[in-house]
């Protein structure tokens, strides 16, 4: 044994808490974060009442994602005023966007980066003795390849596997090239291993993520390459029964080499996340995103061509810099062209540091923002609605989840294509099973069914 191996571990007799925000790029880190300090001795509790050090995962994608941590951080005065000894330690993507603002608060005692968690226990010690931790470094390497996350998932079922760090891409509004780094892909080998511990440990749905997870590339020095459609069959091989998604798939570089090895392997779900961000040829162009309406609605027809029932969802942002009406109009005609599945929709947010916070204006008023947004979601709903209703009287296979929110007499569980599907339970049917189900009623939300098999 090593003498360093012989220290005392800083983290034995006291009780870590972690608060997650922002996507689930954060989830994932946040178990990673847990499994390193557990390895320090720390024990994780869902208690805060109980904890020592309480870690805030956090998120800068839109001001309002911000604003709603600033809160919260308020809200620890009060446990920092009943407990002398408590630990408050920022992480993720505001820490490294807001290191100096944080630590003047006053109840901010650590603040850490996304590429910093390795030296948590250390940034924890000097809290505990008494100075400010700090590490908000980005790295060219780190992926917390080696590290096997601790799931603080409850159903036990579907899990992310972070496959990349960070984003090459800059589209004008984004912050997460900056709080995130260059992007940097994580060795596959220890991927497949990953995914099979939790296939072992009977997971059945694993979704492997990076911001742009098509220019995922691993050259090994002995000549080479794995790729992400390589990655993605490395991962399906792992059992016929372990189903596997990702995210986020940037249009410009999705491949027809992906499309190909997902129409070859069942357990690849039909689901495919495609952000158009906007309908406007004129937007793409002032957003950095590097491709038309036309090469999108391209991608997309060579998805339905290899597989007609592979659900479609996107990200779409309303009132970007200088979007005219017509502008607007661009993009609830593509919703329609497409009719997608489903849809995350956003006012446009100024991000500080942004290319277009630098060359642009920001000049579209708020409400102008806020009607825009809101016909885009009304226009969603009605596309929501219509997809679930196209699956009536269909069968689909069902992943069991385990109980539905709603009655504990009845089941949930998700189709290939990402829908959540509610049915009565059955003797011996539980959370991780395959059963199918056909489709009897839906709301825009969620399919009902009953089980066929
Ligand atoms: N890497 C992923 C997205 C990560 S951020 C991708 O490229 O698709 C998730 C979504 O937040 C983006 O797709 C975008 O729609 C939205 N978003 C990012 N920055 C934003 C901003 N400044 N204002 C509003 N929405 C934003
Ligand atoms: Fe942001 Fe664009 Fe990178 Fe996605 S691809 S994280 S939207 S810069
Ligand atoms: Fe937010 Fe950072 Fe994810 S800004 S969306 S937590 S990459």
């Amino acid at each position: 044994m090593k003498l360093e191996e012989l220290r005392p571990l800083v983290g034995v007799g006291r009780q870590l808490y972690v608060e997650t925000y922002g996507c689930q790029m954060n989830v994932s880190d946040s178990e990673i974060l847990v499994s390193i300090m557990q390895d320090e001795g720390y024990r994780y509790t869902e208690n805060i009442a109980e904890a020592d050090v309480i870690l805030v995962n956090t998120c800068s994608i839109r001001d309002n994602a911000e604003q709603r941590i600033w809160g919260r951080l308020n809200e620890f005065r009060r446990y920092k005023k009943a407990r002398k000894n408590l630990v408050v330690g920022v992480v993720g993507c505001m820490a490294e966007r807001l290191r100096e603002e944080l630590l003047n608060d006053g109840v901010v005692d650590i603040v850490a980066g996304p590429d910093a968690y390795r030296d948590m226990p250390r940034l924890v010690a000097m809290a505990i003795g008494g100075s400010h931790g700090v590490n908000v470094e980005l790295s060219q390497e780190e992926t917390y390849g080696d590290i096997r996350p601790v799931r603080l998932d409850k159903n036990g079922v579907n899990a992310f596997i972070s496959i990349m760090r960070g984003c090459n891409n800059f589209c004008a509004y984004c912050v997460v090239p900056y709080t995130r780094g260059r992007e940097r892909s994580r060795d596959p080998y220890t991927i497949v291993r990953e995914a099979k511990e939790l296939f072992e440990a009977g997971y059945r749905d694993v979704t492997l993520l990076g911001q742009n997870v098509n220019s995922y590339s691993w050259k090994p020095e002995d000549g080479g390459e794995v790729d992400f459609p390589d990655l993605v069959a490395m991962v399906a091989d792992v059992s016929p029964l372990l189903r596997v998604r990702f995210a986020t798939s940037h249009p410009k570089d999705l491949s027809d080499k992906l499309i190909d090895v997902m129409a070859s392997l069942p357990n690849v779900c039909r689901a495919v996340h495609l952000p158009a961000q906007s309908g406007s040829n004129r937007m793409l162009t002032a957003m950095n995103r590097k491709y038309t309406r036309e090469w999108y609605l391209g991608r997309l027809a060579a998805i339905r061509r290899k597989m007609p029932d592979c659900a479609i969802s996107t990200d779409l942002i309303a009132g970007f810099c200088g979007e005219t009406e017509e502008d607007h109009a661009q993009t609830l005609l593509l919703m329609r062209e497409v009719g997608y599945d489903s849809a995350y929709m956003f006012k446009y947010s100024q991000r500080p540091g942004t290319q277009a916070a630098r060359h642009m204006e920001d000049d579209i008023p708020e409400d102008v923002k806020t009607a825009r947004l809101n016909e885009i979601i009304e226009l969603q709903n009605e596309l929501s609605l219509a997809s679930n209703r196209r699956d009536m009287g269909k069968c689909f296979e069902v992943l069991v989840e385990g109980a539905s929110r709603r009655s504990c007499k009845q089941l949930c569980g998700r189709t290939s294509q990402n829908k959540m599907v509610v049915f009565d339970a059955a003797d011996g049917i539980k959370a991780g099973d395959y059963i199918v189900v056909k489709i009897t009623d839906c709301t825009l939300a969620t399919l009902f069914g009953e089980i066929v098999k």
